[in-house]
């Protein structure tokens, strides 16, 4: 089959609200303290790849457990939702997705699939390895920034199972959260249903080693991000100058990655023409990675208009997949 007859559609959406540039985001999070980074810039090539990486390691267990969950309860979810088309925010390579594809199988109609995702070729690639794969499906790609809000996201004309996997809504201060499940819930129609997966609170040494895995390859993923910037914005870091540090704050449930200058450093951005200075032992934080209670979860929803439907979690409650639909109005 050539690509045009395939049931293939690729659209790039439109950011609802001016995205900041790496330029600005640099410019406002490294030049004030405390100093920080958006974790978006993490996913280069090299990024991406050493975050497929660190899902391997036996230390970093949300990816596996997540992968299990779906292995377990994907044909439960697809016979209580019965969609007619499954959108994913962040899809990504779209491993885990496999196995709703697979559970869609048995329905009426075949399911099409909108995987969202900022990377075009990433999307174009995996769309059509998942066509050939799936006779039947259709694939509407769409190509975008959805931290830039979702208004130009087309609506799915049928029942839609969204999919926010991943626990990446970790990635989210609570308002940030709260906000972008709000957009999702204003999306929905009546009927529709999302499913969030989230990391847990849980044992602080668990946490503490899914950060710090012995390889180094989280370390190396957290480094990484100083040569995005000695790419993009003509920075000259030196990515050895820095050791990666994460912890995990028990009183805000979150673990905190940070970059620390192992000596005074200099930093000249020949694309901003600043220089930064950065003190011995001074911080930049690179990533929150919230985790969650049940409880959390539930009013996390609640707060978005959302109202969970069911909850998925292994025997040890290490991470949880929520279905949740629209509450009804006035409710
Ligand atoms: C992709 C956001 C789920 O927060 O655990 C992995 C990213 N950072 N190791 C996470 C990450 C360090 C990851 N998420």
């Amino acid at each position: 089959m050539s690509e045009q007859e395939l049931p293939y559609d690729f659209q790039v959406v439109s950011p609802a609200r001016p995205v900041a540039s790496i330029a600005e985001d640099a410019q406002k999070g490294l030049f004030d303290r405390p100093r920080s980074l958006p974790p978006k810039y993490f996913y280069d090539d090299r990024g991406s790849r050493l975050f497929d990486q660190i899902c391997d390691t036996k230390e970093y267990y949300p990816t596996r457990t997540e992968a299990a969950l779906l292995q377990r309860y994907a044909q439960g979810i697809i016979d209580l939702v019965r969609p007619c088309h499954i959108l994913e925010f962040g899809s990504g390579t779209s491993r885990k997705t496999r196995y709703l594809l697979d559970a869609s199988h048995g329905l009426q109609e075949p399911v099409c699939y909108w995987p969202f995702d900022i990377c075009s070729t990433l999307l174009h690639d995996v769309a059509m390895d998942l066509l050939h794969e799936y006779p039947g499906l259709g694939v509407r790609a769409q190509c975008g920034d959805f931290t830039a809000g979702i208004d130009h996201l087309p609506q799915p004309p049928d029942r839609c199972l969204y999919l926010f996997l991943g626990g990446t809504i970790g990635n989210f201060d609570h308002q940030q959260a709260r906000g972008f499940l709000s957009e999702v819930s204003a999306h929905m129609q009546p009927g529709d249903a999302l499913l969030l997966g989230a990391d847990r609170v849980k044992d602080h040494l668990v946490l503490h080693d899914a950060y710090n895995d012995a390889e180094g390859l989280t370390a190396a993923f957290n480094l990484n991000v100083l040569s995005v910037l000695n790419e993009e914005l003509g920075a000259d870091f030196e990515p050895d100058q820095f050791d990666h540090r994460a912890q995990y704050n028990a009183g805000q449930q979150q673990i905190e990655m940070h970059l620390i200058a192992r000596s005074e450093q200099s930093v000249y951005f020949s694309h901003l023409d600043q220089t930064l200075q950065m003190r011995a032992n001074e911080g930049i934080l690179t990533e929150i990675s919230r985790k969650f209670r049940p409880e959390d979860l539930q009013q996390l929803l609640q707060e978005a208009g959302l109202r969970q439907e069911a909850h998925f979690q292994p025997d040890n409650g290490w991470f949880s997949l929520v279905l949740a639909r629209k509450a009804a109005a006035g409710h």
